[in-house]
């Protein structure tokens, strides 16, 4: 009796060691913006070991062989390099990101990580874009091949969340594209885009005291546009260097003017009269889709690549307020929204009018 009774205090200690177990409480002691851990080694089976009103960490972080694979449910994530970057995506297949995004799951480009691998045939179109204070990946996929339910408009996921457990709960990002290139580095501010058959992920270099302002996660109504605006094309796969953006929330305009905006309000069917500004881009360098994920199709997971190709080259494109690129934009309610842009000027000040095809 002695031994049972101490087991289960040394049990209840444990658990109050490893997390709190309070299933009507919002808060963590810990928002996971606040948590630090180092890549490899330092990895716990789960950064989130709490037990609150959202429930628990669905999947885990510490992934190697034994987890990689369709069936995995890795919560590490990686952005490196045009060929070696993570979506997060749902763990079941057809499944709406809102209703999923607290529990989504790292697809990977690159075997090795124990993570999920998305089939190579999904990705469209890629590109990656390095600047000074973060990288992106902005891209065309089929969102099927990654559990994303045809015509779900998304959402955003990001390592804060109202209850600052962040989406998915527990989900951590590492990088080497910082530094000396070389070094494994947390990625303590980002955010990703899904939907549309579109994404854009952006990680912030947290060596950059604005990494938060550029990695900035309360703008998830009004998708990649507004919160990675690029010039990325469906069918071209490429790694470019960039001036960096505007951060979601500003607008400079061609006169080096600079405003602000706010999104509109849940519920209400958004009329957006700014646009943002996309970055001019530099030293881009074409692939096709098979030079980049052959790793992918070798690995046996899914078929083989596509050949799509790219024609440029090199080029410098993006001039300001463009609607080129992955314009994932507004939606009524959530997310990174199927939207038809229309670009008007009106009095001097690029506008962009957006229609709003509400989806929900
Ligand atoms: C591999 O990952 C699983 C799941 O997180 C974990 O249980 C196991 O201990 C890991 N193995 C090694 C050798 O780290
Ligand atoms: C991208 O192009 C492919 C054809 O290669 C097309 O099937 C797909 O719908 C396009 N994606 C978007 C988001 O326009």
């Amino acid at each position: 009796m002695l031994a049972i009774t101490s087991t289960l205090l040394a049990v209840g200690l444990l658990a109050r060691a490893q997390g709190t177990t309070d299933p009507t409480a919002t808060y963590p002691a810990t928002a996971l913006a606040d948590k630090r851990f180092d890549y490899p080694d330092g990895i716990p089976y789960k950064s989130d070991e709490d037990h609150l009103i959202r429930g628990i960490q669905v999947g885990y972080n510490l992934c190697n062989s034994t987890t990689e694979g369709p069936e995995s449910n890795c919560q590490t994530s990686f952005v490196n390099s045009v060929d070696d970057f993570c979506l997060w995506g749902p763990p079941e297949p057809n499944s709406r990101i809102g209703d999923t995004e607290g529990e989504t799951v790292a697809w990977c480009t690159k075997p090795g990580r124990g993570t999920r691998l998305i089939p190579p045939e999904a990705l469209k179109g890629v590109q990656f874009m390095k600047t000074d204070a973060y990288v992106q990946v902005v891209g065309f996929i089929d969102q099927t091949q990654i559990n994303i339910q045809t015509l779900d408009y998304g959402g955003e996921m990001d390592p804060h969340g109202a209850d600052l457990r962040g989406n998915p709960l527990g989900g951590l990002m590492y990088t080497t594209a910082f530094g000396d290139g070389n070094t494994w580095e947390q990625v303590i501010e980002w955010h990703n885009f899904m939907g549309s058959d579109m994404f854009c992920i952006k990680a912030c270099d947290q060596s950059n005291e604005h990494a938060a302002d550029f990695c900035e996660h309360i703008y998830d109504r009004i998708g990649c546009a507004f919160n990675a605006p690029n010039n990325a094309q469906n069918g071209t796969f490429e790694s470019c260097e960039g001036d960096v953006q505007d951060y979601p929330g500003v607008y400079t305009d061609t006169n080096g003017e600079v405003s602000t905006y706010t999104q509109p309000p849940e519920g209400v069917e958004p009329t957006l009269t700014w646009a943002a500004r996309t970055p001019s881009s530099s030293n881009c360098v074409a692939y096709t889709s098979s030079e980049l994920f052959s790793a992918l199709a070798s690995d046996g997971s899914s078929g083989s690549g596509s050949t799509s190709t790219s024609s440029r080259t090199g080029s410098s494109s993006g001039a300001s307020g463009t609607t080129s690129g992955a314009t994932a934009g507004a939606s009524g309610t959530d997310g990174n929204g199927a939207s038809s842009t229309g670009v008007v000027s009106m009095g001097g000040i690029l506008s962009v009018a957006m229609a709003v095809v509400l989806l929900a």
